[in-house]
């Protein structure tokens, strides 16, 4: 396949006063590092990870000039890996795409053989997207959840930041596995679509806050997914029943949180660390054939916002903000 010899691609760069400004810029293919397989992107999808590169955060991102973009999909344009060639329909999600490596928001990405996984049967281009890294870890907090006991007869399940990319996908993914979901949200507006896409019922975030001093709660939830961190974490362990897995995903509200071994050593809690970036590949393609099949968002299509790759910079406040919901996918190029 013929490769031009520039392309467009989200850039961000650092001013010389330490601030970032990010625009599309028509780019020479030597920006892209040279991997074994390069991918013609089709779609990609937004995450908090890629507003935090966006806007120059030095844990994610090192070096700038920089293009952001933890997930994409496409079709291969070159390939010196064997086991892909031109023509074939692939999924990229985190490794280090849109990390150190340049990432999705452009209209090719050159990678690694080992983080390309085949388009499994069942999903669309663009479906993958909307899927992407929040569908995978939602799915993979609820493939350790399994492994460490959780059964839906034991209970209800509560989502935090339900409205969210990972949320939003944990509250479909959950249900599709037949379980009863709690979704924990900020916005009360976020309710109808939530219920519509899988939530039993809605709480308001504050509800999962407690203040107290208190080292248990009466059992609200039988599991979690949570997405927040801090003082949320310390409530989901405190009112988790008796042998219940608590999913570590993230920290919009914070890092850090305390416990006592309480939740630990008189319920028996797990506490599961949920990290998708470097998921051992076999894992991965498990993961990705279940989210293609019986983990398969029915309402896929109530789940997403569909931008472009120009409008993508219009998104990163807002979702560095929680003001997002569901999965904001870019529609970088057509086949
Ligand atoms: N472990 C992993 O492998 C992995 C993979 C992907 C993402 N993550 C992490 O998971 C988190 C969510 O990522 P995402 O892509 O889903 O982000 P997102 O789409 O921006 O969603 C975050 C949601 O959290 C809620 N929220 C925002 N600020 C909050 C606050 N101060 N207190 C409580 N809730 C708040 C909001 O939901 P409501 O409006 O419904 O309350 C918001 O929509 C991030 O920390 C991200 O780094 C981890």
């Amino acid at each position: 396949m013929e490769i031009p010899k520039t392309y467009r691609a989200l850039v961000v760069r650092e001013n010389d006063d330490g601030t970032f400004v990010k625009s599309t810029e028509e780019v020479g293919f030597e920006f892209l590092p040279d991997n074994d397989v390069v991918i013609k992107v089709h779609y990609a999808a937004l995450n908090y990870k890629d507003a935090l590169s966006a806007s120059g955060h030095r844990g994610i991102t090192k070096k700038y000039p920089h293009t952001p973009g933890v997930d994409a999909s496409g079709v291969v344009v070159r390939s010196r890996d064997d086991r892909y060639a031109p023509g074939d329909a692939v999924i990229v999600t985190s490794y280090d795409l849109g990390m150190n490596t340049k990432g999705g928001f452009a209209e090719y990405i050159s990678v690694p053989g080992d983080w390309v996984i085949a388009l499994p049967a069942g999903l669309s281009l663009r479906e993958a997207m909307v899927i992407g890294t929040g569908g995978f870890t939602a799915a993979l907090a609820l493939h350790k959840m399994e492994a460490g006991g959780q059964h839906p007869d034991m209970g209800e399940i509560v989502v935090t930041g339900a409205g969210g990319g990972v949320g939003s996908m944990a509250v479909a993914v959950f249900k599709a596995a037949g379980y009863k979901v709690i979704a924990s949200s900020g916005k009360t507006e976020h309710y109808p679509w939530l219920k519509k896409i899988g939530a039993k019922h809605c709480v308001n975030r504050e509800e999962v806050r407690d203040e107290s001093e208190k080292p248990l709660l009466r059992p609200r939830w039988a599991g979690a997914v949570d997405t927040v961190g801090g003082k949320t974490l310390t409530t989901l362990l405190k009112a988790c029943g008796r042998n219940g897995n608590v999913a570590a995903c993230g920290l919009v509200a914070s890092p850090k949180f305390d416990t006592t071994v309480y939740p630990f050593i008189l319920n028996g809690v797990n506490l599961l660390g949920i990290e998708s970036a470097e998921t051992p590949r076999k894992v991965r393609q498990e993961i990705w054939k279940r989210l293609a099949g019986d983990l398969k968002p029915p309402l896929i299509e109530e789940m997403q916002h569909i931008t472009t790759l120009e409008k993508i910079p219009d998104y990163m406040d807002d979702i560095l903000e929680g003001e997002t919901s569901g999965r904001v996918v870019a529609h970088i190029a057509d086949a």
